[in-house]
Parts: C-alpha cells; sequence; structure tokens
C-alpha cells in the first residue's frame, strides 16, 4: 500500500512521522473518513468542510488547500486501486519540541491512506448488530473530530469483550452516540428520532444526508435526546457513519428489537443512502 506523508507518497513501510510530532504527544490532531464508492469520494466537500471547521477550532493551520487535499486522496485511490473501501486523513498540529502551549511557527504534519472494506455487502449490515450502554467519559467538544480516540476504543473494545458489535454512550441519563457513529431509534410510531447537534455529539455526515433523504421520503424525524430505556421499546434501532452508512442495531443491551432482525424503516434507509452515494 501506498501513503502519503507531508507531500510524498510512499510505501507503507517508509511512510514515517517523528516522535515530537505533537498528534504522537498530545493527541492533537484531527482526522475525516471518507468512504470510497466506485473508486469515488463519497460526500468529500461535507468531510472537507467539517476538517476546516474541525482545524479552526484548534486554531490549527490546514498544510494543503482543500482542492488538493483532494487532489491527493483521488491520487492514493488510484495508486491502491481502491474501489470500495475508506480514506483517511489526519492533520496534527505538527513537530516541535515537547511543551504543553502551541509551537510559534510550525508546519502541519499531513498524513492520508486508504483501506480496502467490503462496505455495499458487509455482512453485519445484512444480520445487524448488538450494543451496550456504557458512560460516556469524553471531553465536552465532541462536535470537533479530533484523534483522542481513547475513550471510544475502550468502548468499542468493552463491547467486544462482552460479545457485542458496539456501544452507545450514555450521559446524564440520555444517549449520546455510538462509539463512532451516530445512533438513531424508529418509535413504534414510526418517527425517526436522533440526537440534536451540539457540542455533545460528532456532526456526522452521514447523519445529515441519512436525515435529508428520511424527510424526502415522508418520515417524521426528531432531533431530541433518547434515554436507553426509550430504545429499549423502540421499534428500531440504528447507527450511521462513513464506514457503515446505516447498519441497523437489533439489541440493546438484553433487549432484542425487532424480533433480532434489521427493520423495514432502517433497511430502507440504508438502500436510499447507498442508492444515493452511487
Ligand atoms: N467515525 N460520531 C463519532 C464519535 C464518530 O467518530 C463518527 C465517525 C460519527 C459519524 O460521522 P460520519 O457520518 O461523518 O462518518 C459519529 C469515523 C467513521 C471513524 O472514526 O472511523
Amino acid at each position: 500500500r501506498v501513503v502519503y506523508v507531508n507531500g510524498d507518497f510512499v510505501r507503507e513501510k517508509e511512510a514515517k512521522v517523528s516522535v515530537f510530532d505533537r498528534g504522537f504527544l498530545f493527541g492533537d490532531g484531527v482526522y475525516e473518513v471518507c468512504s470510497v464508492l466506485d473508486g469515488k469520494l463519497i460526500d468529500k466537500d461535507a468531510h472537507l468542510a467539517r476538517l476546516g471547521r474541525s482545524l479552526e477550532s484548534l486554531k490549527m493551520n490546514c498544510p494543503a488547500s482543500l482542492e488538493d487535499i483532494t487532489s491527493i486522496q483521488r491520487e492514493l485511490i488510484a495508486k491502491n486501486g481502491i474501489v470500495e473501501g475508506t480514506i483517511y486523513l489526519q492533520v496534527t498540529r505538527g513537530v516541535a519540541d515537547r511543551d504543553f502551549n502551541f509551537p510559534n511557527s510550525v508546519t502541519p504534519s499531513l498524513v492520508i491512506f486508504t483501506q480496502k472494506k467490503n462496505l455495499l455487502n458487509d455482512p453485519i449490515a445484512g444480520k445487524g448488530i448488538s450494543v451496550i450502554t456504557l458512560p460516556d467519559i469524553r471531553w465536552r467538544r465532541r462536535d470537533i473530530k479530533t484523534v483522542m480516540l481513547l475513550p471510544a476504543s475502550l468502548a468499542k473494545q468493552e463491547a467486544l469483550e462482552r460479545g457485542a458489535g458496539d456501544a452507545w454512550l450514555v450521559e446524564d441519563g440520555y444517549v449520546t452516540e455510538g462509539s463512532a457513529n451516530n445512533a438513531y431509534i424508529v418509535t413504534m410510531g414510526g418517527v425517526i428520532v436522533t440526537r440534536q447537534l451540539t457540542h455533545s455529539i460528532l456532526h456526522g455526515i452521514t447523519r445529515k444526508a441519512v436525515l435529508k433523504l428520511a424527510e424526502q421520503d415522508g418520515y417524521e424525524v426528531e432531533e431530541r435526546a433518547f434515554t436507553p430505556g426509550e430504545a429499549c421499546e423502540a421499534a428500531e434501532a440504528f447507527i450511521t457513519s462513513a464506514s457503515s452508512f446505516v447498519t441497523p442495531v437489533v439489541k440493546i443491551n438484553d433487549r432484542v428489537l425487532c424480533n433480532g432482525i434489521p427493520g423495514p424503516v432502517t433497511s430502507k434507509l440504508r438502500r436510499l443512502y447507498i442508492e444515493m452515494a452511487r
């Protein structure tokens, strides 16, 4: 695999960043994950716009123009022959001697790599996943897509160890989002409910696209917080992200939803999203 590091396309073995990179020492960096279908980037403008907002929130400069980033991404997709998968992009503040204060003049680091993945016919999407609920121990600016992913990693690992596919994070009695995805329920009345956009969750690019499709298709959408208890009484549940599109949730803690199979609303939204993306 060829990866992009600070201006160069190199084989992954030769790709190196400094031990003094602030991404490594402080988690001082932001990232984006974009899906690739039929060799094409999905929703690239929205992902780059969010990258811009993340960088601005952390007073970080972008090492390349958004147009240059797109051409680097396209070149990498072509070099690695990615038809279906994801492309990961990371900007860190750069390399400087360890100091909590921002370094004065520093060039941000830019790393981009591809991952081949089975997104369309992912068997997990066909069966649905189970989730467990865990306390949301992340910081309070989850709208910034930073590389500080240890709480997400711990949650996902605990889910795995307890035989679940993922974790839904809970704060003050309400679900915020999944470890790396947005969380939804469909009420018995057919209303799609997902948490409103604040600093408490990442403003998902897939979320925006799916809610638009749902509304166009005549579904009622409520953007509000819901509790794990309400979720357990729901007709259906699902998650969205660039790497999972729309994936059914068929079990929450010990409660089986929809007889343990993907529900009709979820399946329809997944189909609509994929049709739109291609
Ligand atoms: N995660 N919430 C969190 C905490 C996320 O990390 C993500 C994305 C989402 C969904 O956002 P989007 O629809 O823009 O992908 C929500 C990516 C896929 C990841 O970390 O791999």
